[in-house]
């Protein structure tokens, strides 16, 4: 059974809940239409950050008094919440600081595997050499590529890209016949920080398993918009930051499967991480503790696990029902919009994207067009959204981009789409210099 959208009703009693939201901005009541960059705060996040702070504040893991005992089991209890919220164990969760952390975490302790030296040497399972290929994509954010084009570099592997169709979508074909005995990882998001499309796994990942590649996951812009389950995805390793879907800045999510956390050697190395230590050597623990060396990020662990609480009381497959409607709102509604550029294929049916689009003004550069919406109140990227080589492939430098969250309304979309028609008029061009 497919769940009801939210009612008008109960989207007026969420955004009661983002105090933000009854600001102004230039005069005008704020549309926050960024929610993929980073997405607002409901109170009751904002709260558990500032409650552990008021009452329980202590170093977690350590110390035998009873403030550390009890933050100790706040901490631990976040991790269970996190665990709970993608359905997998406690231990395959990993505390970071964002998702690109997260990335770079996998990657960095691949690397280290590769050294055969020091502690990778007792974690050879995932080294990586001459003849391996890491396999990415074309539409990644930066933080889905560097990543991996700084471990090719350090390892000797082929780094490799499924290619994007002139549509702006993956080519499906040509990811299967890239997949090969070769390929030892497969570093896919999950839905484009461009396009809004969620990419059909299902048509790639068992190709990568079949092979027996590392598949690891950019939940980035999924975790908020969809019930984000890794293990029905086949995936090995996800990664989200908190900071888009309703909770803290400074703090990631990487799910590991148990026995690849298992495999992984540390990335970085301190205290906290440890069995024994001596002067020459030192002895790891088991995942997580294995990647969360140092004092942890405790307060915006506790916010995130909140936040995920708020999701989970809104309900991911409601607020997936409601986003569906306004992704048909917000792309008939540019559709209709004379010289826009819409980078992703219309023809996707809503289900299969979120509530987001990126377009291009035709004549107008992205940025002031973005200046256009801001000066009446309405928040939205501009640039490349970390996406330079998706835009290069598309043919453009730069695009305008409106995202949604779960507070977002028809209304405050349709005042967006208004604005954009408003502004080619603005900069005095008019339908005949639609190119
Ligand atoms: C698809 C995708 N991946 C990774 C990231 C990086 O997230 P963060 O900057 O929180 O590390 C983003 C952020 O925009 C994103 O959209």
């Amino acid at each position: 059974m497919t769940a009801a959208p939210l009612t008008d009703a109960e989207i007026e009693r969420l955004r009661a809940q983002f105090p933000i939201l009854s600001r102004e901005v230039n005069g005008h009541p704020l549309a926050y239409l960024d929610s993929a960059a980073t997405a607002q705060k409901p109170t009751r996040v904002i709260e558990a950050e500032a409650e552990y702070y008021r009452s329980a504040n202590a170093a977690v893991h350590r110390g035998a008094h009873t403030l550390a005992a009890e933050a100790t089991e706040l901490y631990e209890d976040a991790r269970h919440t996190v665990a709970r919220f993608l359905a997998v164990d406690d231990d395959e969760i990993v505390f970071t600081g964002n998702a690109t952390d997260g990335l770079n975490l996998v990657a960095a302790a691949i690397g280290h595997a590769s050294t055969g030296r020091g502690a990778g040497a007792d974690f050879p399972r995932f080294a990586l050499g001459e003849g391996d290929e890491i396999l990415t994509t074309e539409l990644e954010h930066h933080a889905n590529l560097i990543p991996w084009q700084e471990l090719a570099a350090r390892t000797g592997a082929t780094l490799r890209h499924i290619p994007v169709r002139d549509d702006g979508v993956l080519d499906l074909d040509a990811a299967v016949s890239l997949i090969s005995e070769r390929t030892r990882v497969l570093a896919l998001s999950h839905v484009s920080n461009v396009t809004g499309i969620v990419t059909p796994l299902a048509a790639i990942v068992p190709h990568a398993k079949r092979v027996g590649a590392l598949v690891v996951l950019d939940a980035c812009q999924s975790a908020a918009h969809l019930s984000l389950r890794p293990r029905d995805l086949g995936v090995d390793l996800a990664v989200f930051s908190g900071h888009k879907l309703y909770g803290p800045t400074g703090i990631g999510v990487l799910y590991g499967r148990s026995e690849v956390l298992a495999a992984l050697p540390p990335h970085v190395f301190g205290g906290s991480a440890i069995t024994t230590v001596t002067l020459d050597k030192a002895a790891f623990l088991p995942p997580p503790q294995r990647f969360e060396p140092g004092t942890p990020r405790i307060a915006q662990v506790l916010g995130l696990a909140e936040a995920l609480r708020f999701l989970d009381d809104v309900g991911l497959d409601r607020v997936a029902a409601t986003e569906h409607a306004l992704a048909e709102r917000l792309l008939s509604g540019l559709a209709a919009v004379p010289g826009i550029r819409l980078l992703g294929d219309a023809a996707v049916a809503p289900a299969d994207r979120i509530a987001l689009a990126s377009f291009v003004v035709d004549g107008v550069h992205a940025h002031d067009a973005g200046q256009v919406l801001d000066q009446v109140g309405i928040a939205v990227r501009v640039g490349h959204h970390c996406a330079q080589p998706l835009h290069r492939r598309l043919g453009v430098t730069a695009s305008v981009r409106i995202s949604a969250g779960v507070h977002t309304t028809p209304a405050e979309l349709d005042r967006a789409i208004d604005v954009v028609a408003s502004i080619r008029p603005f900069f005095g061009l008019g339908e005949e210099e639609t190119s």
